[in-house]
């Protein structure tokens, strides 16, 4: 059974819909850790609530590497085989990304390369985008950059408001981080270049 170590600073909804596929066995991993850099994060308190292993790993005063080695050594403890962002409102390190090399998930709201960074819901709503969505992305050395894993598309209506197309992108987003999380655990993606590909068969695996 492989390991997931979950990074989050907030909320959790994320961290939730994982929770709840691993329990209904959907995703074949264990959550072995969840790590907030925030103590207040209501998704470190329901992690606690379910009996997992929550921590809380401060970040203030901290060099972001001198962090980042922190929370490192807390996932190796761990023995995670894959980690995923969710929410986690940091930017990891070269060091951090090097420690778990394609290993690093993360989700964001919007349909990458457009609107990264904070508030791409309401970046996608004030430009004018008929379409916005969600991407789960490998984790590489810059921000929102990483190989597309999975996306899903979802319309932006006339009277959304950021909150109204928030809301809506959030339930792709619970749907398709565990999907993204199974084909990575069962090595059906396959790094070539910028793409992640597919494979209907197992990495290394004569198809
Ligand atoms: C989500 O919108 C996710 O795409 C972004 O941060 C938000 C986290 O929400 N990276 P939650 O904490 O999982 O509810």
């Amino acid at each position: 059974m492989k390991n997931l170590g979950i990074l989050l600073s907030g909320r959790g909804s994320n961290f939730e819909a994982i929770a709840r596929n691993v329990a209904a066995g959907k995703i074949p991993a264990k959550i072995a850790v969840v790590v907030s850099n925030r103590e207040e994060a209501p998704g470190l308190a329901r992690a606690r609530e379910m009996g997992l292993t929550a921590r809380f790993i401060p970040s203030k005063g901290k060099e972001r590497e001198a962090y980042d080695r922190d929370v490192v050594a807390a996932l190796e403890e761990a023995q995670v085989d894959l980690v995923c962002l969710a929410g986690f409102m940091r930017i990891l390190s070269p060091y951090f990304i090097r420690a778990f090399p394609r290993r690093i998930l993360n989700i964001h709201p919007a349909l990458l390369p457009a609107f990264p960074g904070l508030d791409a819901q309401k970046q996608a709503l004030e430009y004018g985008a008929k379409f916005s969505g969600c991407t789960v992305h490998i984790v590489d050395e810059g921000v929102d950059t990483g190989p597309i894993v999975c996306q899903a598309v979802v319309p932006v209506l006339d009277d959304d408001t950021a909150e109204t197309l928030a809301a809506r992108i959030l339930k792709e987003e619970h749907r398709i981080y565990s999907q993204a999380i199974c084909l990575m655990l069962e090595d059906k993606v396959r790094i070539e270049g910028r793409r992640a590909l597919i494979t209907p068969w197992k990495y290394g695996q004569t198809p």
